[in-house]
């Protein structure tokens, strides 16, 4: 999947793919059209990137499924891997704090991941990667239709907004997914605060501008 396909795949609109071998049954059906139950079915089931070979089971995501905020990072740690949801490691804990400072409790949002599948090494997702996942993630944006995304990390702001642009720079304003249009705040990875305590005024400052970018 080229860049441009990549990006319709992100904006929700359908991207069809040439494959090599016959789909299975399901796979036919492009994930825009899937609901929750055969929607997670496909990403359980999904070969469509080699990191399906290493990875233990896939991260759909998890929390309210009709919730105002939607929370979406890089991709599965190891901890992650083990257990199937994602942000359940220190970062998590992080992610957990910061929502909570913003006035949510973990199970209030929705949150997923730009890769369904733990990249080994947690080395950084790559472009085909994340194209072929793409589709999975645009398709839970539109059923969960939040009121706003906040993106962690530069991977998943990058991401999302087809952009090469560092945090620094994408932070402090809202941006717009083009379809369904969704404001989306860029806010520092929780495992960077980790590293980088000094840093977490400017995420409050974020989470702050995501609450009011909600509510507009
Ligand atoms: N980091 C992420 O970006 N996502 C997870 O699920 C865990 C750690």
């Amino acid at each position: 999947m080229n860049r441009r396909q990549a990006c319709l795949g992100a904006m929700g609109i359908d991207v069809w793919l040439a494959r090599t071998s016959a789909p299975a049954r399901d796979e036919i059906i492009p994930a825009s059209r899937l609901d929750w139950p055969d929607l997670e079915d496909a990403v359980a089931k999904c070969t469509r990137c080699p990191l399906h070979a290493t990875r233990t089971q896939t991260v759909f995501g998890v929390g309210n499924r009709k919730a105002e905020w939607m929370i979406i990072g890089e991709a599965p740690g190891g901890e992650e891997d083990r257990r199937g949801e994602p942000f359940v490691g220190r970062a998590g804990k992080m992610l957990d704090a910061m929502l909570r400072a913003a006035g949510f409790a973990r199970e209030e949002v929705f949150i997923a991941n730009i890769l369904k599948c733990r990249p080994p090494r947690n080395r950084d997702p790559q472009a085909e990667e994340a194209a072929q996942c793409a589709p999975y993630l645009a398709r839970q944006i539109e059923l969960v239709a939040p009121k706003l995304i906040l993106a962690v990390g530069r991977i998943a702001a990058q991401q999302l907004l087809g952009t090469d642009a560092p945090v620094g720079r994408l932070r402090g304003r809202v941006h717009r997914l083009a379809a369904p249009d969704v404001p989306v705040v860029v806010t520092y990875h929780p495992a960077y605060l980790l590293r980088s305590p000094g840093e977490k005024r400017k995420s409050w400052d974020d989470l702050l501008l995501a609450r009011r970018a909600a509510r507009l």
